[in-house]
Order: structure tokens, then sequence, then C-alpha cells
């Protein structure tokens, strides 16, 4: 049983074949279109996607060793994402299915995201935790079967990449300024400037307002000294990194406690720095956590974990139809 996959939720065009449960390929093609400008430019990302996503598909299928004949299924990602972009992937999709007369699968981007650790061994048991931390999400979610998932905490405004990013913004760091302050902080102190935590009940999150307050840190202290960015750029972005770090891993702690669950796993974009997967390492091991953390290749965006999560629902017979469309905000 072959499967591709198609994601263009953002700004990676990704294309994969599963086939039988395993990963044949996995081909993505970044923007870097977006770095000039900062961020993501919708109507670019759109457009990038039209121009990539041809030799992508094309690319997944040699990869894998499968022709167009193979295939039993096409899936990709309905949402959450750009519109778009997310048009892109769903029209081809469509057109593909209809042209061989094959079943479409719809994915949601977040479910596949978690999915993400059925891709390689060892696989977490069910009931677990996944803190799924990206650039435009933030969510605890409990996991009880490969399609049943519930969001039990989220972020009420800015997602944990975004304030990574926008932080990154204040200290001039290109777009995206993530991966940045995570190389910069390895050789900073995590508490040579210290930041206090929001207050948010349960377990849910905030992130405008600490963003708010790296912005007047720095503003006051480069009034005091022009050169202060570039005097102490690692000990900011350790002690920015420390901060938001101890933010997530304080909520997954909490529910942990809640839930009882000991399983936990983290995915996204987020989860590729470093200083989070050290944190979360070392408590898990005092807290006797079993700890999942994917390979950097299915933590940012990729359309493996669209054919994991395909492969499920396969499985589960559910398919849509030729009447799909996007859906820029989607929940599970
Ligand atoms: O999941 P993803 O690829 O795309 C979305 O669905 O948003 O996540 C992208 C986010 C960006 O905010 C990027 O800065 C962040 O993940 N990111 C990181 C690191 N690598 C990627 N943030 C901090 N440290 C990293 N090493
Ligand atoms: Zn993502």
């Amino acid at each position: 049983m072959n499967i591709l996959a198609i994601e263009s939720s953002c700004d990676e065009t990704s294309a994969a074949v599963i086939t039988n449960g395993k990963i044949r390929s996995n081909v993505v093609a970044t923007q870097l279109i977006h770095t000039q400008y900062g961020g993501v430019v919708p109507e670019l990302a759109s457009r990038a996607h039209q121009q990539h996503i041809l030799p992508v598909v094309a690319n997944a299928l040699n990869d894998a060793k499968v022709t167009k004949k193979d295939l039993d299924a096409i899936a990709f990602t309905k949402g959450p994402g750009l519109l778009g972009a997310l048009l892109v992937g769903t029209s081809f999709a469509k057109s593909m299915a209809l042209g061989l007369n094959i079943p479409l699968i719809e994915i949601n981007h977040m479910q596949a995201h978690v999915l993400a650790h059925f891709i390689e061994d060892p696989k977490p048991s069910f009931p677990f935790l996944c803190l799924t931390v990206s650039g435009g999400h933030t969510q605890i979610v409990k996991v009880t079967a490969p399609l049943e998932m519930e969001i039990i905490g989220e972020t009420k405004d800015d997602a944990v990449g975004e304030a990574f990013d926008k932080t990154a913004k204040l200290l001039d760091l290109p777009y995206p300024g993530g991966p940045l302050i995570d190389k910069y902080a390895t050789l900073g102190d995590p508490e040579a400037f210290p930041f206090p935590l929001p207050e948010m009940p349960g377990l849910d999150f905030s992130f405008s307002g600490i963003k708010t307050s790296f912005m007047y840190f720095l503003q006051k202290q480069v009034r005091q000294n022009p050169d202060f960015i570039a005097e102490n750029l690692n000990d900011i972005c350790a002690s920015i990194q420390f901060t938001l770090v101890d933010i997530l891993l304080k909520k997954l702690k909490k529910a942990s406690r809640e839930t009882g669950i000991r399983e936990i796993a983290i995915a996204g974009g987020v989860s590729a720095n470093s200083g989070l997967r050290k944190s979360l390492l070392e408590l898990g091991e005092k807290l006797g956590w079993k700890v999942y953390i994917p390979a950097f290749e299915y933590c940012t965006d990729n359309a493996a974990m669209i054919a994991m999560a395909a492969h499920y629902k396969f499985e589960a017979n559910d398919f849509t139809d030729q009447t799909a469309s996007p859906l820029a905000r989607m929940e599970f």
C-alpha cells in the first residue's frame, strides 16, 4: 500500500511516500525568499509552492522508487496554515487523485506533528502527552490512540516559535531567528539576565507579555549602552531561551502531574531547540518520564509526518472527496 503525501501549509513544500507504514522518501523544498522580508509573506509562499510542487513530488516518487501507477491514495494537509499555501497542495492532491482515480485523505497539520513520533523507533505508548511547539502553535496534547487526541493546554496569544522569532528580530537576527537564538545561546550564560515568568492559570500559555518585557529590557539597555546587544548577544540569547524553555517545561510538568501520564513527547519546529531538548531530558530523568524527541528532520514541517497520519487514516477507511477544501484554522 503506497500513499503520496503533500505538505504546503506554510513555507515548506514537501512530498513523501509511505509504504505499509514505512517512510520511503521525504523531500522538502524550503522557501528562502522570505528571509529578506523578515517573515513569511503569504502571497510569495503560495507562488513558491506553485513552482516547487511538481519537482518535489517527482523527486519523492523517484526516491521511493514508485511510479504514479503504484499509488493507492493521495494525502494532503487540509489545515491549519496559510490559506493560499494550503490551496496549492490541496488542489494538486485533488487533481492527481482524480486523474489516477484513487482516494484522497485530508490531514490536520498539528495532528501530523504529533504522529511524527511513529515514523521511527522508539515510539511512545498510549496514552502520552505531546508538547507541540511551532511558529504558529503551542499546545499540550493528550494522545490516547493514533487518531484520538485532545488539546489540554494551549497558548492564548503568541506561539513560542513566534516569541523566538520576534525576539530574534529585536536582536537584528535574520528570519527565522529561532535556530540562531539557539546557536548563540549555547555560548552564553542562561542566568545572565533574569526575566519574570507570565502568570497563566491551568495548562494554558501566554507569550505576548514576555515578548514585550524582552523588548523593554533591550530598549532600556541600548539607551544606556548602544553596543549592549553586540557585546552581550550570547548571554541575551541564552537568557531568553532559558526563560521560554522554563515556561514550556513548567506547564508540561503540571500536565503530567494532573493526568498521571509519564510518556512525554515533543513535536514541531521549536522541538529542534537544543536547550529544550537538553532540559526536557534532564527533567524527564528527575521525574521518571520516558521522553520522546523526534529526529530534527521530522520536527520542522515535512510531508513524512503527513504520510504517517495518512497511513492511520487509510487503515481507518477515513477518506475525503473532491469537495474537500483547506481551512486556515482547523480543530482536531
Ligand atoms: O513546525 P515549523 O517548522 O513550522 C510551523 O508549523 O510553524 O516551526 C517553525 C518554527 C519557527 O518559529 C522557528 O524559528 C522555530 O520553529 N525553530 C526553532 C528552532 N528550529 C526551528 N526555534 C528555536 N530553536 C530552534 N533550534
Ligand atoms: Zn508545523
